[in-house]
């Protein structure tokens, strides 16, 4: 969700006023997708690295997600979205970690869409911590070295996210910056010129549009992905991005 600065100094505001509208485009967008039966969405909100951004852009980002959280309940419950969270949420002030905490729990039920929001959350921090937690698993005795595979990491990672199928980043970027770098191994990755605050429904229909176009081959070719595709859809084994 990048541009909010951008957009705000482009016209005489502060960066804060430019994250004010980008949350209210979080709401449109979560609203849209929803319509659209996204199953999963994950925004980017708040990483590690933004920590080091002045105090008071810090302050006002950690409002508005208690804001956030406050006013999207009632929405989050009728339209069936449940919340979850990756990132190193203990790092979150105490009050928006217990309001976090509730509402994830509050939502825990809901089957319509999943949004996760990524919070004081790093890619390669969070493969440290999923490490971690395998070599302690193993050095309990609880794993086996040669057991590892990539399925040991994905439940490592927190939130357990399938992968991504689609990566949106706004304002004209074209890097991950440490976004989801081993759930977006195979990704299609959609680089909008607009800044966050004027990303509307329409652009995510219009990203979705370029998606659905898209050849997605998983290093295969055409033929043969086609074939197994075939074969999966009348067994129980699954392809990547099936
Ligand atoms: C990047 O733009 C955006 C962020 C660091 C924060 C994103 C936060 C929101 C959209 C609002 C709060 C979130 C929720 C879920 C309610 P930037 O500030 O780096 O923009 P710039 O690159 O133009 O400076």
């Amino acid at each position: 969700m990048d541009g909010n600065g951008r957009w705000a100094e482009g016209r005489s505001l502060a960066r804060t006023d430019g994250h004010r509208e980008g949350a209210s485009a979080v709401r449109r967008v979560v609203r849209a997708a929803r319509r659209r039966g996204i199953e999963y969405l994950t925004l980017y909100a708040f990483s590690l690295q933004n920590w080091g951004r002045p105090s008071t852009e810090v302050g006002e980002l950690m409002r508005l997600l208690a804001t956030f959280l406050r006013d999207e309940r009632e929405d989050l419950m009728r339209r069936g979205i449940r919340l979850v969270t990756i990132g190193r949420i203990h790092a979150l002030p105490d009050s928006l970690r217990v309001a976090l905490a509730e509402l994830v729990q509050a939502t825990s039920s809901n089957r319509g869409m999943t949004l996760c929001l990524a919070l004081s959350y790093g890619a390669r921090e969070a493969i440290v911590d999923a490490v971690r937690t395998i070599v302690d698993a193993v050095q309990l005795g609880e794993l086996a070295s040669e057991n590892i595979g990539e399925q040991t990491i994905d439940a490592a990672l927190d939130g357990g996210l399938p992968p991504v199928d689609l990566l949106i980043r706004t304002s004209g970027e074209q890097r991950l910056s440490n976004f989801l770098l081993w759930e977006s191994a195979y990704a299609e990755l959609c680089f909008v010129q607009k800044r966050w605050p004027d990303f509307m429904a329409s652009d995510l229909g219009a990203a979705l549009r370029w998606y659905a176009g898209r050849d997605r081959r998983f290093g295969l070719v055409a033929s043969v992905r086609q074939r197994l595709r075939r074969r999966s859809a009348t067994s129980s084994r699954t392809l990547p991005g099936m």
